[in-house]
């Protein structure tokens, strides 16, 4: 399975199983994950910083700074930039450091500093496994919701025989291939979003737009982004800030946004328009700045190409395509005739008669109808919340139609 685009750093404590991180790194590497090794100052001693990030063809981290530099490594934004903090081998002393909160070097500053998912490989003798301290911490992680790669049982470097030795790399390669697929149901995937308004040319210094702040369709990028999909956000001018890992496309007009979602229309597998597109554009854009002279003023507009209803004309069945109404009157039955006129899977309703919906607001209300004529009404909520509830049902539908 590929890892491209995957981030994985992997925290390496002091325990001789230390010298199976190499040929692990090596398979990441061989899937194109992105490594980033952290190491203690007690790991160090059991295999050489320089053969690690040889193979991970980065730096090996394990000082806050550079001595002779100056230069400090940024624990949050280590942990930021995670897919997935691995902390393989997790000796005793490290897996009781996390679990009490401890932070006495780089790698445990990392860890306190993450806010994705973490998982821990366990390695140290069987009776140090077995007692009850290092397996109440073990529960202590698990209920920070961390995972837990048991240890294998065989010939440990004591020479005893049992449980507690680390994972084969194979098993820990097969663990996080596993995670990207269950915690990433969008994994492999790519995901095309419009959002923000457009705005349409009158003259060098004026044009035609609305008050839509992207919001919407941000949080729907963000969403889709989390769930494991590569995400190009098509925007119009919008001051939201660019969701982390997602690829922004700038558009100013319906004309540019139109060439934009076409051209990155055809590998996408969802597609969500949450655009607010100007429906008219001036038919001439004065060359310069239009002078007041008249006491009546009039501008001629013609028709946008309307992007939705086109990319509809090129859908696949391979394609979830997922289209945004907003409506006063009759919502419904304008809605499901968009949804069909438009050759879409959902239509995301935002009726203008529900209080805390629509543009500026930070919640919005919706009903998602589905191809099918089904309704799925959601109550008042954030719009970061909203986005969820579309794409799990953006999932849902994928998984049903067999396409993930
Ligand atoms: N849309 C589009 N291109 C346009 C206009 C709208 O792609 N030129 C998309 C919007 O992004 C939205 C959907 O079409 O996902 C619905 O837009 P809306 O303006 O509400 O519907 P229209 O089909 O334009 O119908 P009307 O304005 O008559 O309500």
């Amino acid at each position: 399975m590929s890892l491209k685009g995957k981030n994985i750093v992997i925290g390496i404590s002091g325990s001789i199983a230390a010298y199976k991180i190499a040929t692990l790194i090596r398979l990441l590497r061989k899937a194109e994950a992105e490594v980033q090794v952290i190491m203690t100052n007690e790991a160090v001693q059991f295999i050489s910083p320089l053969t690690l990030s040889t193979l991970s063809n980065k730096p090996v981290l394990v000082d806050y700074y550079k001595e002779n530099t100056g230069e400090w490594n940024n624990h949050v934004h280590i942990a930021e930039s995670a897919d997935l903090l691995l902390i393989a081998p997790a000796t005793a002393n490290t897996l009781a450091k996390c679990a009490l909160g401890l932070c006495d070097n780089l790698l445990l500053a990392v860890y306190l500093s993450a806010k994705g998912p973490v998982a821990f490989a366990p390695a140290m003798d069987l009776d140090m496994w077995k007692h009850p301290a290092v397996q109440r911490n073990i529960q202590l992680l698990t209920q920070y919701g961390h995972d837990i790669i048991p240890p294998g049982n065989g010939e440990l470097a004591s020479g005893l025989i049992g449980e507690g030795r680390l994972a084969e790399p194979a098993d820990m390669l097969a663990y996080i291939n596993h995670f990207f697929q269950q915690s990433k149901p969008l994994f492999g995937k790519k995901a095309l979003v419009s959002a923000g308004p457009t705005y349409e040319a009158i003259d060098p210094v004026r044009f035609i737009g609305n008050h839509s702040s992207g919001k919407m369709g941000y949080a729907i990028a963000a969403q889709l982004q989390k769930l494991g999909a590569e995400v190009t956000l098509v925007s119009g001018p919008s001051s939201q800030p660019i969701p982390a890992s997602v690829k922004r496309i700038d558009v100013v007009s319906a004309n540019d946004m139109f060439n934009a979602m076409q051209s990155n229309f055809s590998d996408s597998a969802i597609i969500v328009m949450s655009a607010a597109v100007a429906d008219y554009t001036p038919q001439e854009v004065a060359t310069q700045k239009i002078k007041k002279k008249e006491e009546q003023f009039s501008i001629a507009l013609t028709k946008t190409k309307d992007i939705l209803s086109h990319l509809g004309t090129l859908k696949t069945e391979k394609q979830t395509l997922v289209g945004f109404a907003l409506e006063t009157n009759n919502e419904i039955a304008h809605a499901k005739d968009k949804l069909q006129r438009k050759n879409l899977d959902f239509i995301v309703l935002n009726s203008m008669n529900d209080q805390g919906a629509g543009f500026a607001h930070n919640t919005n209300k919706i009903t998602v109808i589905k191809r099918s004529g089904e309704e799925f009404p959601f109550e008042l909520k954030s719009k970061d919340e909203v986005a969820q509830d579309i794409c799990a049902l953006i999932v849902e539908h994928q998984q049903s139609e067999g396409l993930l």
